[in-house]
């Protein structure tokens, strides 16, 4: 799939077929693309935390906090979790390019797993005491992204941004995404 064609797809997908299970394994090859991703000093201290167990995707869960703009909506309901996670850590220090090199970790792991047919949302609104008490971190480091993981249960388009940027859900149940034109975008 051409570039252009695979940033059209991969869009934030919040409900999932959460009986479609996804192994360790799968959520590796995600990773690996990471892990060849450029990265500040090519220091390399994003550390990646793959989440694949039933029972443990249920406990963290209720720690995530769901699309904003949608104000009467909870997050998917039982059935339409996410059937994974993959945890983005980061090391506790203040060094500029940390929260680049998690984006961009994040971005080659989204981009992947809609390659291979997934859909997927990034998550940075969460409970960190919530989630540190039940996923480990490595000594000195905290929980900064969480990307949420699954097969689509859901459609999601994109539109023109008029004048408000808002994402919304139609009567239809189709989540609708508004972008900014290009020529809005790119400044001379
Ligand atoms: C850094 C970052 C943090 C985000 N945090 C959340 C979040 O906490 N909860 C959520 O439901 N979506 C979150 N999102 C998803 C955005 O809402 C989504 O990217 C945006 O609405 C545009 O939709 P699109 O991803 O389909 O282009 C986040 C996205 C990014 C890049």
């Amino acid at each position: 799939m051409k570039m252009i064609e695979l940033a059209r797809g991969n869009r934030s997908t919040r409900r999932f077929r959460q009986s479609a299970r996804l192994s360790r394994e799968r959520l590796l090859q995600f990773i690996e693309t990471a892990r060849l991703a450029p990265c500040g000093a090519n220091l390399q201290l994003v550390r990646f935390t793959p989440v694949w167990e039933e029972e443990l995707c249920e406990r963290i869960f209720p720690h995530l906090n769901w699309a904003g703009y949608l104000k009467d909506w909870d997050g998917p309901g039982q059935g339409q979790r996410p059937a994974a996670y993959i945890i983005i850590q980061l090391p506790d220090e203040d060094r500029r390019h940390l929260p680049v090199d998690a984006g961009i970790s994040a971005a080659y792991i989204t981009l992947s797993a809609r390659e291979s047919g997934l859909g997927s949302c990034m998550i940075m609104s969460f409970d960190m005491q919530g989630l540190s008490a039940i996923i480990s971190s490595p000594e000195g480091y905290s929980p900064f992204l969480v990307i949420a993981l699954g097969v689509p249960a859901e459609e999601v388009v994109l539109e023109r941004a008029g004048s408000g940027i808002e994402y919304y859900r139609d009567g239809s149940g189709v989540h609708h995404v508004p972008k900014r034109d290009l020529e809005d975008l790119v400044t001379r």
